[in-house]
C-alpha cells in the first residue's frame, strides 16, 4: 500500500512526488510517455517539449541574430556567418536529455518509486496501470495526485499534418522554413515565431482577437506589438483562420480579416491556439469527480470532491505554467502530510521570453480600473538606464503600480532586459507586502538593469532621480 500515487511526471507531478517522499510518505510516480528504449520518460511537457527546449532555441537563435545583425557597431567583424541547424537542435536535445534523465536521479535519491505505464483511477484507493506491453496492474494507495498536464489544441480549420504542426513539431524543423505561418499570437506563437524569424523565416502571425496580448498591461501590449513588428513578425490581428490545405511543400491558409478573405501560402504552419487539459480516461466515472471544459474541478487546495484525490498543474484551473504546477504539487504533498500549506494565486509571475523579455506579476492597469482600486503609476524607461544602454538593450520600461493611499505595490510590469528577474525581485517584495517606498529605500547595485525597478518605485511618489517628475 502506497501513501501517495502521482499520475504524471511533469513539473507538477515529479515535484509533488519528491516532496511527498521527503515528508516520509511512500510514493509512486507513474508516467506513460516513454523514450526510444521503452523506459519512462520523465519531465512532462516542460522538460521534453516545452519550457526547456523552447528556451534553448530562443537562446541559440538570439545569438545567431545578434551575430548577424548587431556585432558591427561593437567593432566586431566575424566575416561570413553560417547556420548549422542540426548542431543547434543537437544542443537543445542534449539539454533536454540531461534534465529528463536527471529526474531518474532525483527520484532515486529521494526514494520515489516510479513506473512506466498509463494510470487510471478506478476507485478512491486504487490506480490501474496499463503497461506498454498491455499488461494491467492494480495499485492500492491512501492518496492520489493527478498531474496529467495538457496537450496542444487542434482546430478543424487547420488540422495538424505534414506541414501544419503544433509547438512540439515547431521545436524540431529540419531546415529553416522560408515562410512560416503561426496561428495564435499567444505566448507560444510569439516565442517560437521569434525563434524562426531570427533564423531567417518570413513569419506571419494570424491572431483572431482584435487586441494584442490582452492579458498583459496595456502599455506592454502597445510597445511590444511595435517591437515585434520591427523585428519582422507580421502580426495580423482580427484574423480568423477559415480553412487550410496541405500540399507536398507548403500549406495554403485562408483567413477572414474584417470581412475580407485572405489566402496565404507557407512552407510550414504552427498552430498555437492554447492547450487542453489531459483529463479524459484518467478517472472512473463512478467517482463522480466533476470536469469542466476538461479541467478537473478542485478547491483552493487542489482537492477534488473525493477528499484523498487531488489534482495539480495544467489539468486544473489557473494559468498553465510550470512554476504554478510545481507549487501546487508541493502544497498538496504537504497537506497530505497534515501540514498547513497554500499557494498564493495572486502572485503567479508571467514571462514571455521574447527579446526584450516581457514579464509581470500582480494586477495591471486595466484590472485595477475594473476593480475600482485607486492606484498610482511609477514608470522608468530603460532608455534612461546606463546599464541597459551599455548592453544594447534600452528598449522598454519598468512600471510599478501601487495603492494610492497605502502605497502597497499592486503590480509590476516589465518590458526590457532581464524582465523575468526584475519581476522576481518585485514578487519577493510583494510577498512581504512591500510598498513602493520600501523599494525606494532599498539600495540597488550600480550599474544594473534592476535600478530601473528602483527608479520606477521612486517615480510612484514623484521622487525619481534619473527622469523628470511631475511637479
Ligand atoms: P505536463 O508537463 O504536461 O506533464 C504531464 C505528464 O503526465 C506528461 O509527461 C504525460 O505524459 C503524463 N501523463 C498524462 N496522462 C497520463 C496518464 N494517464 N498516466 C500516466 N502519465 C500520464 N511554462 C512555464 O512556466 N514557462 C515556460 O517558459 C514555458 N514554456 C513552454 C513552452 C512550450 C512550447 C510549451 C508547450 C509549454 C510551455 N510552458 C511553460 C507550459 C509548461 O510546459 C506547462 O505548464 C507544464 O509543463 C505543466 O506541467 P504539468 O506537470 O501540469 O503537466
Ligand atoms: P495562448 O493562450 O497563450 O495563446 C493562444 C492565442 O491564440 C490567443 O491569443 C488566442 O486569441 C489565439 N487564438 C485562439 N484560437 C484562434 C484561432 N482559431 N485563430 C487565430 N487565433 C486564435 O496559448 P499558446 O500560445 O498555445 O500557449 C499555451 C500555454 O502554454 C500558454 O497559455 C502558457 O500557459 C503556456 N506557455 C507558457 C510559456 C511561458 O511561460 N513563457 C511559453 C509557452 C507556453
Amino acid at each position: 500500500m502506497f501513501d501517495v500515487v502521482v499520475i504524471g511526471s511533469g513539473p507538477a507531478g515529479y515535484v509533488a512526488a519528491i516532496k511527498a517522499s521527503q515528508l516520509g510518505l511512500k510514493t509512486l510516480c507513474i508516467e506513460e510517455s516513454t523514450d526510444i528504449k521503452g523506459n519512462a520518460n520523465f519531465g512532462g511537457t516542460c522538460l521534453n517539449v516545452g519550457c526547456i527546449p523552447s528556451k534553448a532555441l530562443l537562446d541559440s537563435s538570439h545569438r545567431y541574430y545578434e551575430a548577424s545583425k548587431n556585432l558591427g557597431e561593437h567593432g566586431i567583424d566575424i566575416g561570413q556567418l553560417k547556420l548549422d541547424l542540426s548542431s543547434m537542435m543537437k544542443r537543445k536535445d542534449n539539454i533536454v536529455n540531461k534534465l529528463t534523465s536527471g529526474i531518474n536521479g532525483l527520484f532515486s535519491t529521494n526514494k520515489v518509486e516510479s513506473c512506466s505505464g498509463r494510470g487510471k483511477i478506478v476507485s478512491a484507493n486504487t490506480v490501474e496501470i496499463t503497461k506498454n506491453d498491455g499488461t494491467v496492474e492494480l495499485i492500492e494507495t491512501k492518496n492520489i495526485i493527478i498531474a496529467t498536464g495538457s496537450k496542444p489544441i487542434e482546430i478543424s480549420s487547420a488540422p495538424f499534418g505534414e506541414n501544419t504542426v503544433d509547438s512540439t513539431g515547431a521545436l524540431s524543423f529540419k531546415k529553416v522554413p522560408k515562410t512560416l505561418g503561426v496561428v495564435g499570437a499567444g505566448i507560444i506563437g510569439l516565442e517560437l515565431g521569434s525563434v524562426w524569424s531570427r533564423l531567417g523565416s518570413k513569419v506571419t502571425v494570424i491572431e483572431a482577437l482584435d487586441d494584442f496580448l490582452p492579458m498583459a498591461d496595456k502599455d506592454i501590449s502597445k510597445d511590444s506589438f511595435k517591437e515585434f513588428k520591427k523585428q519582422g513578425l507580421d502580426i495580423q490581428l482580427s484574423s480568423k483562420v477559415t480553412k487550410s490545405s496541405e500540399h507536398k511543400d507548403y500549406v495554403s491558409v485562408s483567413y477572414d480579416h474584417q470581412g475580407k478573405e485572405i489566402e496565404k501560402k507557407f512552407e510550414k504552419l504552427i498552430v498555437a491556439v492554447g492547450r487542453y487539459p489531459n483529463s479524459s480516461e484518467v478517472i472512473s466515472d463512478e467517482l463522480n469527480i466533476s470536469i469542466d471544459k476538461g479541467f478537473i474541478k478542485v478547491n483552493e487546495f487542489c482537492q477534488t470532491s473525493v477528499p484523498n484525490i487531488w489534482a495539480v498543474g495544467d489539468v486544473v484551473r489557473g494559468p498553465m505554467l510550470a512554476h504554478k504546477g510545481s507549487e501546487e504539487g508541493v502544497m498538496v504533498a504537504e497537506r497530505i502530510a497534515k501540514k498547513h500549506a497554500q499557494v498564493n494565486y495572486d502572485l503567479v509571475p508571467s514571462v514571455i521570453y521574447s527579446h526584450p523579455e516581457i514579464a509581470w506579476v500582480g494586477k495591471n492597469e486595466q484590472e485595477l480600473k475594473l476593480q475600482k482600486i485607486d492606484y498610482k503609476v511609477g514608470k522608468f524607461p530603460f532608455a534612461a538606464s546606463g546599464r541597459a544602454l551599455a548592453v544594447d538593450q534600452s528598449v522598454g520600461f519598468v512600471k510599478v503600480l501601487s495603492h494610492k493611499k497605502t502605497d502597497t505595490i499592486l503590480g509590476v510590469h516589465v518590458f526590457g532586459p532581464a524582465a523575468a528577474e526584475i519581476v522576481q525581485q518585485a514578487l519577493i517584495s510583494m510577498e512581504f507586502g512591500a510598498s513602493s517606498e520600501d523599494i525606494s529605500l532599498t539600495m540597488f547595485s550600480h550599474p544594473t538593469v534592476s535600478e530601473a525597478f528602483h527608479e520606477a518605485a521612486l517615480a510612484s511618489n514623484n521622487q525619481a532621480i534619473h527622469i523628470g517628475n511631475k511637479r
